[in-house]
């Protein structure tokens, strides 16, 4: 079902002492302000079985920020969908531009990791966006197609239906450089057309899209109020509790 989310990613920043903390601080705010949204603090591996025991799950659900690609097995270092589900946490953020960029993950890669989350019953916040030089050459529709197309549309309309799609792009992650309102709710538009060409209109309306990209508390209000965009994946402004917060009251 198409909800309004707002979630927050942490990237690689805190100590898990400090993570704790954070989640904390955002449990006590909403403690005594009840989000009207479903609010997901997404974290890096080491924090989530600490930050799920620490929040109210009926405020708060915890999102991984990747999962391997790959089951169990000989991969040192990586971290499966099954031991992120293990933690308590129910959704994974995938396909990110700082893992497609810095990473190497392909579309090819980003739908095994999608399969493997669906598999663990982990729900996949899947990110898409154009970088700069193809939003200035007109081919950003085209591009956040292919990579829905590739990563997602072999999926039944059940397990796509259990998929909240990030539009973040590029140029905006991080920049202060936010997308305008109406930039953003053109492509939540395109791409809400895009899924109902393939699972039809009913799938489309139901499935949530969020907005990312220098999103904060004082441009929140005017994306989330535009119909095709359902809330915001939260970078730099998930990292201390009232700026997050001030996000999330852009539903109350
Ligand atoms: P930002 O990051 O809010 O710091 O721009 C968004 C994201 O990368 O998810």
């Amino acid at each position: 079902m198409r909800q309004k989310i707002v979630a927050g990613n942490w990237k690689m920043n805190k100590t898990l002492q400090e993570g704790v903390e954070l989640a904390k601080n955002v449990n006590d705010i909403l403690a005594k302000n009840a989000p009207k949204c479903t609010v997901i603090l997404g974290t890096p591996f080491i924090h989530l079985t600490e930050v799920v025991k620490t929040v109210d799950s009926k405020n708060i659900k915890v999102a991984a920020e990747n999962c391997a690609d790959m089951a169990s097995g000989a991969y040192t270092g990586e971290v499966s969908a099954a031991m992120v589900k293990s933690t308590g946490a129910q959704y994974v953020i995938l396909g990110h531009s700082e893992r497609r960029t810095y990473y190497g993950e392909t579309d090819a890669i980003l739908k095994e990791k999608v399969d493997l989350a669906l598999a663990n019953g982990l729900l996949p916040i899947f990110c898409i966006g154009e970088v700069l030089e193809q939003r200035e050459a007109g081919k950003q529709n085209e591009v956040v197609k292919a990579q829905v197309e590739n990563a997602l549309f072999h999926l039944s309309a059940d397990d796509f239906g259990k998929i909240v799609l990030a539009y973040e792009p590029v140029w905006a992650i991080g920049t202060g450089k936010t997308a305008t309102s109406a930039q953003a709710e053109e492509i939540h538009a395109y791409i809400r057309s895009v899924i109902a060409a393939k699972y039809g209109k009913e799938v489309a309306d139901n499935t949530t899209i969020l907005y990312g990209g220098s999103c904060k508390a004082s441009n929140a209000k005017e994306l989330f109020a535009q119909p095709d965009v359902d809330g915001g994946l939260i970078g730099g402004a998930s990292l201390k509790a009232e700026d997050f917060y001030g996000i999330i009251e852009a539903y109350n």
